[in-house]
């Protein structure tokens, strides 16, 4: 397990040249939602527009309907599928069912999916995915999805996936901005801290890509 930092002028151009490399070559992706990850989707797709043989997969999913303003399958679809050429297999949570089922069919589809690149956000409470600061959900080691209670707005139910399933993935990028989640950042690459859900969180490699006010409180 290796964990790399890169602190860069522009984070979401390697966020996008990663994903654009890693669709090139057939590929399971687990893409997120939040205000960081929409321009590196914009990008990744003007790199890159035939996303052949890609499955995307959703690392969490709000429990409202897929054309809902705070659906993350209407930002992955708004900001790249869209522009794509030759568009992926994408495997959506059902937002629009309870958390329970959604979360239920979720985990049922996602057996025997070995993860290749996950991009996932940071929250400034320390979140990632919709594993929130001690949550139930960060001790789970079976499941591959659970419903989820949001620490924060948009305050409805969610579905998540799961440490394990990040921990299999190849590749678990953080795309990271802005002074606000300093400390967040900072935190999450201490010790292990059910506090700090992104310092729990790894993949087999985990990249955070950074840029400077995010990594303002590093050594
Ligand atoms: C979501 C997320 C969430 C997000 C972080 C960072 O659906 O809300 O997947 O984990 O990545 O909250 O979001 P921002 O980029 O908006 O700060």
């Amino acid at each position: 397990m290796t964990v790399d930092v890169r602190v860069l002028e522009e984070p979401e151009q390697a966020a996008a040249e990663l994903l654009a490399e890693t669709a090139v070559a057939g590929a399971q992706l687990a893409l997120s939602g939040g205000s960081t990850v929409g321009s590196a989707y914009e990008l990744a797709a003007r790199l890159q527009s035939r996303w052949r043989d890609v499955d995307v997969w959703f690392g969490d999913e709000r429990s409202v309907p897929p054309d809902d303003e705070r659906s993350n399958y209407r930002l992955v679809r708004e900001r790249l599928i869209d522009a794509l050429a030759v568009p992926p297999q994408v495997h959506r949570v059902r937002g629009e069912l309870s958390a329970e089922l959604a979360a239920g069919s979720y985990d049922a589809e996602l057996a025997g999916v070995t993860l290749d690149l996950a991009l996932n956000g940071i929250g400034a409470d320390g979140h990632t995915a919709s594993l929130f600061p001690h949550a139930p959900s960060l001790e789970e080691t079976k499941r591959r999805a659970v419903p989820a209670e949001p620490g924060l707005e948009p305050l409805v139910p969610r579905v998540t996936m799961t440490p394990p399933v990040f921990a299999a993935c190849k590749l678990l990028v953080y795309l990271v901005a802005g002074e606000a989640k300093a400390d967040a950042v900072a935190r999450a690459l201490r010790e292990p801290d059910p506090g700090t859900p992104a310092s729990v969180v790894r993949g087999l490699r985990t990249v955070f890509l950074l840029d400077p006010p995010a990594a303002s409180l590093l050594g």
